[in-house]
């Protein structure tokens, strides 16, 4: 069985911001370690073109709903291409097989009998898609998330039998403790089903801007239903005349925040086991990243556009820098100035300088080629067995502790390079074998951190690997002492060039 990771699909009513891009990194982050594992692995993002939150948007704009789709879907695929995502499809919920493929699959869902039509009453915010219960208003009515003012709505519907669904829940968060991560968000969802579950509307009669319901051409999908589908979907015609369900389905972990944990950790199992499919083995909900202590959102105005971030500084420090801040699971704050001192410190100094400084003295010492040496024990020891703890991190989705793993090593070759302080060495008579081992060490260290680094760092790793003429980056290499001395080694100009402060990391 392949390995499936997936990331929301995004709303097209505005353009990308550092919170998508923060989602779609982890999520390739990911992918890309199972791949130098030697997975068979399907990355999946895309668009979510449907439902009042676009048909508003567009007409707040002044323009149609697909006309804003289209313009904006081409800005996230630019998104994912310029932060070097290796996403093997890019779905819109506008393609005609996601369509049809929706439809399909709710039919099915309908003649099975967990459909039925109803009346809906109550609230409905149009910014969230998002029916909301009396208990979550804020005074006045208000949206808990968008704050603005909501109107009790009242429309005829179908529905879907979410409440049938109870039991078969609990029994999954039963049988599969570890089917939401990290603990505390599956704590959260299985307090919400035990509340005791009431049946969702299906499908909407107001709107236009949707999948037409086949049984009734007067509704469309609630957006919701058909933007959940796409990770099934995708799967059916990523590659024409392939059926790629049957190597992937179930998908291996749905990567989101929080703000979706509801509907991916409710409705989605339910709707699944509806339909008579596979329910993911996991879901992995990450926090927020906050500006000043809020959640970073076009609606709030408080975002960071990454284009111009990765237009100074590349996409690498982007995507270290994201992976690291933030706890990947916590909520966590991102800045203009933490970002240019993670550069400085951590990828300029530590990482950047390491590389330049063992390259340097391999080819002013020892004429360009890594010495033959055995391998200094006290590194070997630091690193021993780290190969398997990134691996462990990695099938948690703990994507910052794996990163914090490979850093503590990249601080230990620093503090070995000071230690034994090979530009002393070099002067000394008789310290040649000495110098052999401390640059071989160093070779060798620099060259398992960077494998394990290189889901991080895709570019500069490469660049790196290049340099330390070893190019194999699969996880099997990543082992203090498996690259031996003899190979020659070339230049690199640095990997994290100092950059002027413009304050280009701000909006
Ligand atoms: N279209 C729905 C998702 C459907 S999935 C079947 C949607 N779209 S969205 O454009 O609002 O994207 C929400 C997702 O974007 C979050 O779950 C998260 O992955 C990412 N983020 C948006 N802002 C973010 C932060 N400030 N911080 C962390 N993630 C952020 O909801």
């Amino acid at each position: 069985m392949g390995y499936y990771v997936t990331t929301p699909i995004y709303y097209v009513n505005a353009e990308p911001h550092l919170g998508h891009a923060y989602t779609t990194i982890a999520a390739d982050v990911l992918a890309r370690h199972m791949r130098q594992r030697g997975e068979d692995v399907f990355f999946l993002t895309g668009t979510d073109e449907h439902g009042e939150p676009v048909a508003l948007a567009a007409e707040r704009l002044g323009t149609t709903p697909r006309e804003l789709a289209d313009r904006n879907a081409v800005r996230f695929k630019d998104l994912a291409r310029r932060i070097n995502a290796t996403n093997d499809f890019f779905i819109r919920t506008l393609d005609e097989p996601h369509v049809a493929a929706v439809q399909e699959v709710l039919s099915r869902v309908e003649r099975a009998g967990h459909v039925y039509e109803g009346v809906y009453e109550g609230w409905y915010c149009p910014r969230c898609a998002d029916f909301k219960t009396e208990g979550e208003l804020l005074d006045g009515s208000r949206c808990p998330i968008h704050r603005i003012e909501l109107e009790r709505e009242r429309e005829e519907n179908y529905f879907f039998r979410l409440s049938a669904f109870q039991e078969p829940l609990e029994r999954l968060y039963a049988e599969r403790p570890d089917f939401v991560l990290p603990p505390h968000r599956r704590n959260e969802a299985l307090a919400f089903i035990r509340q005791g579950l009431r049946d969702v509307s299906l499908t909407r009669s107001r709107l236009t801007w949707g999948v037409p319901v086949p049984w009734d051409e007067r509704h469309v999908f609630y957006v919701w239903f058909d933007a959940l589908l796409n990770y099934y979907t995708a799967l059916t015609y990523a590659r024409p005349g392939e059926d790629l369900t049957e190597r992937f389905w179930p998908a291996d972990v749905h990567v989101m925040a929080k703000d979706i944990l509801k509907f991916h950790a409710v409705i989605w199992p339910a709707l699944l086991m509806a339909a008579g499919l596979a329910v993911p083995e996991h879901l992995f909900v990450h926090g927020y990243l906050l500006m000043d202590e809020h959640k970073m959102s076009k609606s709030l105005g408080n975002v960071i556009d990454p284009f111009q971030v990765m237009d100074v500084y590349g996409t690498d420090a982007l995507r270290y820098y994201l992976m690291r801040e933030v706890n990947f699971g916590q909520d966590g704050s991102v800045s203009p100035e933490g970002f240019e001192t993670r550069y400085t410190t951590e990828l300029a100094n530590e990482y950047g300088n390491l590389a330049s400084r063992t390259l340097a003295m391999i080819a002013r010492y020892r004429g360009a080629v890594v010495p033959a040496a055995a391998p200094p024990p006290a590194l070997a020891d630091d690193f021993d067995g780290v190969a398997e703890r990134v691996c462990a991190h990695f099938d948690a989705v703990e994507v910052t502790a794996a990163l914090d793993e490979v850093w503590r090593l990249v601080r230990r070759l620093n503090q070995y390079a000071q230690d034994e302080a090979p530009w002393q060495l070099a002067k000394q008579d008789g310290a040649e074998e000495r110098l052999d081992v401390v640059l071989l060490g160093l070779a060798e260290g620099l060259r398992v951190a960077s494998v394990l680094l290189h889901p991080f760092m895709p570019e500069s790793v490469e660049r790196l690997l290049g340099a330390l003429g070893d190019e194999d980056r699969s996880l099997a290499r990543a082992r203090f002492g498996a690259g031996g001395g003899g190979r020659r080694v070339g230049e690199l100009t640095p990997l994290f060039p100092r950059v002027a402060p413009t304050g280009a990391a701000a909006a």
